[in-house]
Formats: structure tokens, sequence, C-alpha cells
């Protein structure tokens, strides 16, 4: 595991074992080399007139033994054109320079690819975001294995900054590192497999935040859920024989009165289909079904490691959705802890069936916002892709508030609209309303039957359904949208939100 530090001045006099240094297309190199270079009377200047390095973005040049130079190595990084550096352009520059790192024997690095301007982005900005792609990077699911990988050599990691800017440097490194770990809980618990990761795994995992970083835990079991009325949540799990489990976890670090962010996880651990079941391809993948209740994990995992002075808590509904003897069949109709009745036509819409409970559910903290999140429709797949989070709310200005933490966060979403428009989809002849509403417009007729149980508070809904895993080769959980969650509380401690 690679430790960083912060670092200031001028390349070569760090003894390092590799300089990382970066280099614009046409071969035009970054401050730093050109600063390397006078100490190393043109040696680099000459190898970009050689043409054996462009600058081309993803491209690397490992140098050994560079006149002049401490360091054993120096690694040149291109980074594309000056004019196009941007947030993504330097992310990738960072992950080019550490995979290049992880395949020499280097034990330490020092990286001054920090010390570009990347837009507007700040120090804290840049230090942040480089340890997160780093540990990206190193990230691997390794836990199942009955033999493990060797690790890669690189240990030590100096993020290099202005003399002046070591104090916000450090924030940025903090911040890098609470994403990060957050982001690799997200990711372990979506990867494990699914007869491992129950709702009683969820329920433990949060056990141990609580323990750890001092919040409040409450697991509801079936029968306290039987109480309350959370109908359609139990209508769900009634197909499965693992227990559900209902868990809460609270971070109370503002002020007792301050309302708090409710964060809400979609925690099904697997996702056969239920009686509607699903085809036989792919159906493996139905583990990540967990994913947004992991991204709520991770996030408070993250804003525990900050003591983020806010009050944040975590609602997670968890169960399998199996197609037991006792499984929901399609034309059930089933009470809602609201007292709104919903007529099951497809049990594979089981996503917002737990969330509607526990959309009602919070009502009982009197949030200031409450953002849930959700592997939540094929369609918004099909609609964003896997680069877009879909994001849908009943208030305008949270969501530019969530578009924006993206943005920041590089962990983007796109707003869909939550028009009443579309409600009509969801009529019943039977019940209240449906749970499914049709092929047309599936991620916004989803998100149309969750606002039936929010109009209490401001709210927003994230659809990760693309973006929380990868498929085929790289197959595995990215540990989205906890960067983002991470950012969008941060910014409201920033302004002071209450
Ligand atoms: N968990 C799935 C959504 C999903 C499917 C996410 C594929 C990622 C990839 C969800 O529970 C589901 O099955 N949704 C159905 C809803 C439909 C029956 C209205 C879907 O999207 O097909
Ligand atoms: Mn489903
Ligand atoms: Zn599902």
């Amino acid at each position: 595991m690679v430790e960083f530090s912060i670092k200031s001045g001028a390349p070569q006099t760090g003894r390092s074992g590799c300089l990382v240094v970066g280099v614009f297309e046409p071969r035009k190199p970054s401050a730093a080399a050109v600063s390397l270079d006078r100490v190393a009377k043109g040696y680099l200047s000459g190898i970009l007139r050689h043409g054996d390095m462009q600058g081309k973005s993803g491209t690397t040049l490992l140098l050994h033994n560079v006149p002049g130079v401490a360091a054993e190595r120096v690694l040149l990084v291109g980074l594309g054109r000056e004019a196009g550096f941007r947030e993504k352009q330097y992310r990738d520059a960072v992950a080019a320079a550490i995979r290049a790192l992880n395949a020499t024997g280097a034990e330490e690095a020092s990286l001054h690819l920090t010390e570009l301007a990347v837009g507007r982005r700040d120090v804290a900005w840049k230090v942040a975001h480089a340890v997160m792609v780093a540990r990206e990077c190193a990230y691997r699911f390794t836990r199942m294995k009955s033999k493990n990988d060797e690790e890669p050599a690189l240990r030590r990691l100096a993020l290099n900054v202005d003399r002046a800017a070591q104090r916000r440097a450090a924030a940025g490194l903090e911040h890098g590192l609470a994403v990060a770990h957050g982001m690799n809980l997200a990711k372990d618990l979506g990867n494990l497999p699914p007869n491992v990761c129950t709702p009683a795994h969820l329920a433990d995992q949060a056990r141990e935040l609580a323990k750890r970083y001092r919040m409040k835990l409450t697991v509801l079991e079936r029968e306290d859920m039987e109480k309350l009325g959370m109908g359609t949540l139990l209508s769900v799990a009634r197909g499965s024989s693992q227990p559900p489990k209902f868990i809460t976890l609270e971070h109370r670090g503002g002020p007792q009165k301050m309302k708090p962010v409710v964060l809400v996880g979609k925690g099904i651990t697997f996702d056969t289909g239920g009686i509607s079941l699903k085809p036989a391809a792919e159906m493996d993948e139905m583990k990540f079904d967990m994913c947004g209740a992991a991204s709520v994990l991770g996030t408070l995992k993250a804003v525990g490691e900050m003591r983020l002075p806010v009050n944040v808590v975590g609602v997670i509904p968890a169960t399998e959705n199996m197609p037991g003897g006792r499984a929901s069949r399609p034309g059930d109709i089933v009470k809602s802890l609201s007292g709104q009745t919903v007529e099951i036509l497809n049990t594979d819409a089981e996503g917002r069936l737990i969330l509607c409970d526990a959309l009602t559910y919070v009502e009982r903290f009197k949030p200031a916002v409450v953002v849930d999140v959700a592997t939540l429709t094929g369609a918004c797949v099909i609609a964003l892709g896997h680069v877009a989070t879909g994001l849908f709310a009943n208030d305008d200005a949270l969501a530019r508030e969530v578009l924006n933490a993206g943005e920041t966060a590089c962990d983007r979403v796109w707003h869909l609209p939550l028009w009443d428009d579309y409600q009509e989809q969801l009529k019943s002849n039977f019940a209240d309303f449906a749970n499914i509403g049709g092929r047309p417009a599936g991620a916004v007729t989803a998100a149309c039957f969750l606002a039936r149980f929010t109009k209490q508070y401001r709210w927003a809904h994230l659809d990760i359904a693309g973006t929380a895993w990868k498929s085929g080769k790289e197959k595995g959980a990215t540990g989205r949208p906890v960067p983002l969650l991470t950012q969008f509380l941060l910014n409201r401690v920033k302004r002071g939100q209450r």
C-alpha cells in the first residue's frame, strides 16, 4: 500500500527513486521538466527533439541515470495539448504515471504533476484527486482468492506542491484518502459474492463503522418492519430465506439542532427478478444490486474519517429478491408504510418497493434533504450508458447542488425530468398505482414512483445502474458515487448550510 506525503522544492534536488514530470503535446516540457532539463544540460530536450516523447496523453517514457539528477529514474508523462489540459486529462495523466511506476522496481517516487495548472482547481483538489486516482489504480479484490498476486514495489509517493500551499495540500490529502477508503469499502462490498454479502453482512459492516467512528446504529428485523407496516419492503423479502435488515447509521458531527442529510441506499444483495425471473446471462452481476447501500456505507466511512461537522443519517433497506415459494406474484397488491397501495405487476421492479418504505421511514429524521442511491433501472443504462449517473429531484436548487458536486468530484450526473406527465404510466385499475410504467422512459417512471413517497422533504434520486460497476474483462464495482456524495457533504460544510 502506497504512503503519500506532501513535498516542495525543485525536482532535481529530490533523491527519490523516480521523479515524475509532465510533457505537453507537441514536445513541450512542463515547468518541472524544464528545470530538470537545465541541470541535465539539455538531456531531456534532446530526447524530446528525437521524438521519443511527443507528449501524447496516456504515453510515458522511463529514463535511467539522467545526468546531474540525484534520483535513479525520471518518468516522463504525456499530458496532451496544454490548452485542453483539464480535470479528466489531469486524472488520466496521474493514472498513466502510477501504472508506469508500478511496472518499475521503484519503491518511492516524487510526483510533479500536482504542480500543473488544472483549470481553476486549487492545490487541495489536485492533491485529493491524485490520491484518489493512485488508490484507484492500486485497488485489487483478492479476498476470495486462495493465492494473492504480487504487490507492486511502489511504497511511498511524494506529491509536490508550492511551499506556500502545503497546508491546503495537506487538507486535500486528508480528503483524498478518506474518499479513497470509502470507495474501497463500497467496492469490496459490491465485489463480494452474494452468498457472503447478505443483508446480515451489510448490517455487520454498518456495526463495524458504528464502533470505529462512534456512530449510532439501529437494525430493524423482519418483525420490527411488520409492526411498522413496511408492506412493500416485506413483499420483496418474502421470496428469500435470508432475513431482511433495515439499517440506520447516524453520524452526528454537527450541532444537535442541525437537520441531517439523509442518504438512502438500495440494498438488494441479489436480484434474481423474483417470480418475474431474469434471464440467466450475466445474472451474476445482480450481486451488484446493493451498490447503492455500499456507497452510503462508503460515504459514511469517509465522513467519519474526516470527522465532518455535519449530521448524516445513512438508511439501508436490505434484502434479497428471490423466487421462493412465498414470493410475491405479479398481480399481488401490497400496502406501503405510507398507506398507499401498490399493484406489483413485475416482481423485478423491486428496488422501488424497498426504497419507498425507507423514504417514508426517514420523515422521522426531519431531514434537511434526502438523497437516495440505487441501481434502479436498466433503462437508465440505455439512456446514459456508463458515464453519468441519472439524477432526479423534486427541487431544482438541490439538483444543481448535486450536479455541481459531481463535476468537482469527477463523478458526474445528468439531470433527467420528473414531470407529472409521466405519472400516468403508473396507473393501476386495482390499487393506488402499479410498480411499473412500461418500456418508455423507464428510469423516469421509476423515479416518479419514488416521488410519490417524498413529498414531505427536498429529495434527489441517483440512478447508478450504469455507473456502480463495470462489466466484461474489468468486471468490478467502481465505488461510485462515494466521491460525489462526499463532495456534496463537504460543500455543505464549506457553505455552512443548514
Ligand atoms: N436491479 C435492476 C436494475 C438493473 C438492471 C441495473 C440491469 C443494472 C443492470 C432492477 O431491480 C430491475 O430489475 N429493474 C427492471 C425494472 C423493470 C421491470 C420495470 C429493469 O430495469 O429491467
Ligand atoms: Mn429487479
Ligand atoms: Zn434490482
